[in-house]
C-alpha cells in the first residue's frame, strides 16, 4: 500500500521544506520536492498542512500497578488515544516489585503490551538491588533491547531506591552503555512532610503539595546529577517541574556534564492553585509527583525549553477514575498519583508553544518526537522523515481546532486536567508504521499492530561523555 502526502510542508528538528512524501509497505521511500502522483495508490491533499515525524511520548504508564491500584489505560486504549493526539510511539516503564526479578516483569510487561495499536520501547525502573541485579541488567541491556534504567528516589517504602542502590546502578549502567532516568524528589522528606501534615490535620489533597515543596525536589536533582558525573554516565531528569530543580540542571550543564531534562506538558500549563479548589474530587484528580507548581516557575521552565537545558516533552501519563483518587479521601497520602496527557500532549504544546511564539515549529519537532529518538537511540528510525526509516507521520493542520474534553478524549477516564481548553493547530492524518490510524478525528486503529522498539546501547548522541571520562582519569603522580 503506497500513500503520497502533497503540498505540504516537510517540518523536521532543523528545516522546513514545501514538497511531498511518498510512502510504501511501512517506510517512508521518497521526500522530494515533487512526486507524481501515479507512484502511489492514495494521495492525501496536504496543501496548507504541516509534514512531521510523529511524536514520541518518553514517559507514560499504562496498567501500571500503583499505591494499591492499577492506571486505567492500558497498551490499547492508551496507544489509541496517544495515535489521535499524534504520538506514534511511547516509551513504558516496567516497575518490578520489590524483590521481583527484572526479566519476569519485563514479561509481565510485555504480556500486557501486545493489545497496543503504536510502537512501543520500555525504560526498566531498578527498585531493590541483589545479587543477580547487576547481570539481569547486562540481559535487559545486551538481549532484551533496553537501554535505559529508571530510579525512583522518591516513594518510600514502595519503590524508592537509596544512594547505595542508585550508585551501584549507574556504575552498571555506564559498563552497558545505558542511560540513568531519574524521578528527582527526595523521598525521606516527602513522607516526613506527609507525616508532620496529617499530624496538623491536613488531609485533603492540598497536603500534596505542601508535602512536595521544590525544595525537595532540586536537592534530589542535584545529588542524582553529581552522582551520574562522579560515575560518567548520562542522566536523565524525568519531569522537571521547579525552578531549583531547572538549576541543578542548567548548572551542571554550563559545567559540560551529561544531562538531559524533560519537561511535562501539565507542568508548562497547570499551576498548584488546583489543589485547594473546594471540589474534593476535583482537586484529587490533579495528584500526581512532582505536583503542579506556583505559576512563576513555568516561565522557567518554558525558558529552559528555549536554552536547551529541558530538550524533551512528556506526559507521565498515568491516569485513574475518580473512585480510585477516593482511595485516599481522608489521607492525601493515599490518593494514586498521575494525571492525562498522551492525547493532548501535542496539541497543548503547538497552541501554547508555537502558536503563541514561545517555540517554532523545528523546535516543537525536536522536543515532541527527535530528541527523544536520539537520547533513547531509535534515531533515525523513529524521530525524522529520512527515507528508508518509519513511515510514522503527522499531518498537521494549523487552522484545525479542538476543545479538549473528558467527553470526547479516547484516554480511559473520567476526567481530564486541561478540561476546556480550545486548541488551534491539530493533527488531520496520523500514519503510524505505512497506515492511516487516525483521519478528520476518527481513530481507526488495529489491536496488537504496534511494535516493540528495540533500543541498542551506546547512543552516539553520548560518545563525547565517553571521551571526556577517558580523559578525566586521574593521573598517577611519580614520587621521588
Ligand atoms: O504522579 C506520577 N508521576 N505518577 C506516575 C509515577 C511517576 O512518578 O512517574
Ligand atoms: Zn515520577
Ligand atoms: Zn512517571
Amino acid at each position: 500500500m503506497s500513500i503520497l502526502i502533497k503540498d505540504g510542508i516537510l517540518v523536521d528538528a532543523n528545516d522546513s521544506i514545501k514538497g511531498d512524501l511518498l510512502i510504501e509497505d511501512g517506510r517512508i521511500i521518497k521526500a522530494a520536492a515533487k512526486i507524481d502522483t501515479s507512484e502511489a495508490k492514495q494521495v492525501l491533499d496536504a496543501k496548507g498542512c504541516y509534514v512531521m515525524p510523529g511524536g514520541i511520548d518518553p514517559h507514560c504508564h499504562m496498567q501500571l500497578p500503583f499505591m494499591g491500584t492499577v492506571a486505567s489505560d492500558d497498551f490499547f486504549t492508551g496507544t489509541r488515544a496517544a495515535l489521535a493526539g499524534g504520538t506514534t510511539t511511547q516509551i513504558d516503564f516496567i516497575v518490578p516489585n520489590p524483590e521481583q526479578s527484572m526479566l519476569d516483569a519485563l514479561k509481565q510487561w510485555s504480556g500486557w503490551a501486545e493489545k497496543a495499536c503504536a510502537d512501543y520501547s520500555f525504560h526498566m525502573a531498578v527498585t531493590w538491588w541483589g545479587d543477580k541485579t547487576a547481570a539481569e541488567m547486562d540481559e535487559i541491556v545486551n538481549k532484551q533491547g533496553i537501554n535505559s534504567f529508571k530510579h525512583f528516589m522518591a516513594y518510600k517504602n514502595a519503590i524508592m531506591v537509596n544512594d547505595e542502590i542508585m550508585m551501584n546502578s549507574f556504575i552498571q549502567s555506564r559498563e552497558l552503555g545505558a542511560i540513568c532516568l531519574i524521578h528527582a524528589e527526595n523521598g525521606e522528606l516527602v513522607a516526613r512532610k506527609q507525616e508532620e501534615l496529617l499530624a496538623q490535620g491536613i488531609t485533603g489533597p492540598e497536603g500534596h503539595p505542601l508535602s512536595r515543596p521544590p525544595e525537595v525536589e532540586g536537592e534530589a536533582a542535584n545529588r542524582a546529577i553529581v552522582f551520574a558525573d562522579e560515575v560518567g554516565v548520562p542522566v536523565y531528569i524525568v519531569h522537571t517541574s521547579c525552578k531549583p530543580a531547572v538549576e541543578a540542571i542548567s548548572r551542571a550543564r554550563r559545567k559540560g556534564m551529561c544531562v538531559i531534562g524533560e519537561a511535562l506538558i501539565g507542568h508548562l500549563l497547570v499551576d498548584e492553585s488546583v489543589y485547594w479548589n473546594e471540589d474534593w474530587e476535583f482537586a484529587a484528580a490533579h495528584v500526581m509527583s512532582p505536583p503542579f507548581r506556583a505559576k512563576g516557575h513555568q516561565e522557567v521552565l518554558w525558558d529552559s525549553i528555549n536554552n536547551g537545558d529541558l530538550s524533551v516533552l512528556g506526559t507521565d501519563h498515568c491516569v485513574f477514575m475518580h473512585k480510585q483518587k477516593a482511595n485516599g479521601k481522608g489521607d492525601f497520602t493515599k490518593i494514586p498519583n498521575g494525571t492525562n496527557g498522551l492525547q493532548d500532549r501535542m496539541h497543548l504544546f503547538w497552541n501554547f508553544g508555537v502558536n503563541t511564539g514561545r517555540i517554532n515549529m523545528n523546535q516543537f519537532v525536536a522536543l515532541t518526537s527527535t530528541n527523544a529518538a536520539r537520547i533513547f537511540n531509535m534515531y533515525p528510525q523513529k524521530g525524522s522523515l529520512i527515507e528508508g526509516t518509519d513511515a510514522d507521520v503527522v499531518v498537521w493542520d494549523p487552522k484545525a481546532e479542538r476543545t479538549i474534553s473528558v467527553k470526547e478524549h479516547l484516554q480511559n477516564v473520567d476526567f481530564n486536567v486541561f478540561e476546556g481548553t480550545k486548541v488551534t493547530g491539530i493533527n488531520r492524518w496520523t500514519i503510524a508504521n505505512g497506515k492511516i490510524v487516525f483521519a478528520d478525528g476518527k481513530a481507526n486503529v488495529e489491536e496488537g499492530a504496534g511494535k516493540f522498539v528495540a533500543r541498542k546501547p551506546f547512543a552516539p548522541m553520548f560518545d563525547n561523555l565517553r571521551t571526556r571520562v577517558k580523559v578525566r582519569q586521574p593521573q598517577a603522580v611519580a614520587r621521588r
